[in-house]
């Protein structure tokens, strides 16, 4: 059973990414499994090329270094012709009304002043990266998981108008980060493209910086300790992020502190701890450019085998090809 999950170069990798994530594509990882840099999906709202290419590097580089099998990472577009394909046949199989109803959608296109199509037919491209590939499990955070079920219903379609031929596809969330918030302000998700950076901590920020991101952290004015995700949000997300460095239950970990400032610390402490080897690794790979270029090309060539056979079984069960 395969796995498979993606991130987008649309910023730095942060600490929700991490957590929420890539820490579990790296400690879950079976053989066979495959994580990618979506660079194709960072072209729906407006960017910099150089700098899109310079972050799937980046992204590549995390991945590995975060202790996922250099045999089990690719970059998207180097799947471009296979992945663009199959979206077409894909967007053939969903109805505008499915696209437009992604809370994702919904709110990236609000204040834009352009709306990219392709920020509508994103998830269909995501589907196209899923069922390209066979997978069986999508092991994301809890925004993704829309998504996925997008995906679940377009192969569940395509399968019974045209032929068996696609995975139905399930998402995995963990149990706890599935959703971590900005520090700065912890009614939004902590995002990469967020403008203001000071609320969200970087898997490569300098432990300083860091350090000075969570003590900065809003929380309230309670002066309560406690794990209560609802009336103390900020504080809870503190709580949340320790319980996942630390591997305990939330209400475990917060049991042990007087004050928020000595909270604040042991979750600087914390961060900086797990992200400490993660940053050593990237910065190596990082440095060794043809190594990390090694990876890539045999990436591409293995995920692009992997997915053939699947794209033309439904080319040609759709009548072309
Ligand atoms: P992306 O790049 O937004 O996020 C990558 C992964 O990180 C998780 N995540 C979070 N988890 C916890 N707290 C947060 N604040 C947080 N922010 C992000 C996401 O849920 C995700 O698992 N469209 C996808 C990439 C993608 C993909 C795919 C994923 C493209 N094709 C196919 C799975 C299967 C995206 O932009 O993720």
């Amino acid at each position: 059973m395969t796995r498979l999950s993606g991130i987008t170069p649309s910023g730095h990798a942060h600490i929700g990414n991490h957590l929420g994530a890539i820490r579990r594509w790296a400690r879950q990882g079976r053989p066979g499994d495959l994580y990618f840099v979506s660079d194709l999906h960072a072209m729906t709202v407006s960017y910099n090329p150089a700098r899109l290419r310079k972050l799937s590097r980046e992204l590549l580089a995390v991945l590995v270094a975060a202790g996922i099998e250099p045999d089990q990472v690719f970059v998207q577009s180097d799947l471009v012709r296979e992945v663009g394909a199959l979206t077409w046949v894909l967007e053939c199989a969903c109805s505008f009304g499915e696209a437009a109803r992604m809370t994702q959608f919904k709110q990236k296109s609000e204040g834009q002043g352009m709306v990219r199509l392709g920020l509508l037919t994103y998830p269909v491209l995501m589907a196209a990266d899923i069922l390209l590939q066979g997978a069986a499990e999508v092991p994301v955070g809890d925004d993704q998981a829309q998504h996925v079920e997008l995906a679940r219903s377009l192969a569940r379609r395509f399968n019974t108008t045209y032929g068996e031929v696609f995975t139905v596809p399930e998402a995995v969330t963990p149990p706890t980060a599935a959703r971590v918030r900005d520090l700065s302000d912890p009614g939004r998700k902590m995002s990469k493209s967020t403008q203001d950076s000071a609320g969200v901590v970087f898997v490569l920020d300098e432990p300083d910086l860091i350090r000075r991101k969570v003590r900065r952290a809003v929380t309230d004015s309670l002066g309560r300790v406690e794990y209560r995700p609802q009336e103390q949000p900020g504080l809870a997300n503190l709580v949340e992020i320790l319980s996942a460095c630390v591997g305990k239950p939330p209400r475990e970990v917060v049991a042990g502190f007087s004050s928020y400032g000595e909270l604040k610390e042991a979750v600087a402490d914390a961060v900086i701890e797990e992200l400490r080897p993660l940053r050593e690794r990237a910065s190596a790979l990082l440095a060794d450019r043809a190594e990390l270029d090694r990876i890539r090309k045999a990436g591409a060539e293995r995920a692009t085998e992997r997915g053939a056979h699947r794209l033309s079984s439904a080319l040609r069960l759709a009548g072309v090809g």
